[in-house]
């Protein structure tokens, strides 16, 4: 019997990439995807270099070429559709999608959020976590709904909030767990194990999930 082919994916990104290495990396060391194309709506953003240095295809769509988001979006979901791709994986995508491109992906588009959603959609997730006294904040991933940076949660990873934290010193922190929660959702999507059903719920190894995932819950089968 020969292996399963990896899942064919899409990376769409605006900026650092730091959520893209981590999926490079993780591909590097058995995760099961092949990144076919990183695609960026921003001509400078860092993880465009990132992909260049994995030897991964590079499109820039910019969105500023388009008369409207409706333009911009139709031209995108034929971008992505080109490389047709299993998988669209948003990291730091900093745009908010219309309806229809949402439509086009359904159930094969995940994104991660820097907060514990619902709590803080939108941005400056950090500076509004400390400013709320939070004891506690995080990350998200998550299937893409209709709904801006919310839509069927499957994990969370919790950072407690430290004295001193500012927004910067908790934002890194989050993000190093943001590294470990999105390839592991990207596994279990390209392993087939993670889905969504028909009610808009995901379905994890056939149980579905009324409420996310934690990282630091997670049981030795889960993580495999
Ligand atoms: C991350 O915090 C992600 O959750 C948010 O934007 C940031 C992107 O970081 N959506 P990077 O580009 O992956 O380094």
């Amino acid at each position: 019997m020969t292996a399963a082919e990896p899942l064919s994916a899409v990376v769409l990104i605006s900026g650092s990439g730091s959520n893209l290495q981590a999926l490079i990396d993780e591909a590097q060391r058995g995760l099961p995807i092949r990144i076919r194309a990183v695609i960026s709506n921003e001509p400078d953003a860092f993880g465009l270099e990132r992909a260049r240095h994995a030897g991964i295809l590079t499109r820039v769509l910019g969105h500023r070429d388009y008369p409207t988001r409706d333009d911009y979006d139709e031209a995108l979901g034929t971008l992505i559709d080109e490389f047709e791709p299993g998988l669209v994986v948003l990291a730091g995508f900093m745009r908010i999608l219309t309806p229809a491109l949402v439509a086009r992906f359904r159930g094969r588009m995940l994104n991660i959020h820097p907060s514990l959603l619902p709590k803080f959609r939108g941005l400056h997730t950090h500076q509004r976590a400390l400013e709320a006294g939070e004891a506690i904040h995080g990350a998200s991933v998550h299937f893409i709904t209709e709904e801006l940076d919310d839509g069927p949660l499957v994990l969370q990873a919790r950072v407690p909030v430290e004295p001193g934290d500012d927004p910067d010193s908790l934002a890194a922190r989050v993000l190093s767990r943001e590294h470990r929660i999105y390839p592991q959702v990207v596994r279990w999507y390209a392993q087939g194990r993670l889905r969504l059903d028909a009610s808009g719920r995901p379905v994890l190894d056939g149980r579905a999930l009324d409420r996310p995932l934690q990282l630091d819950e997670l049981t030795p089968e889960q993580i495999r």
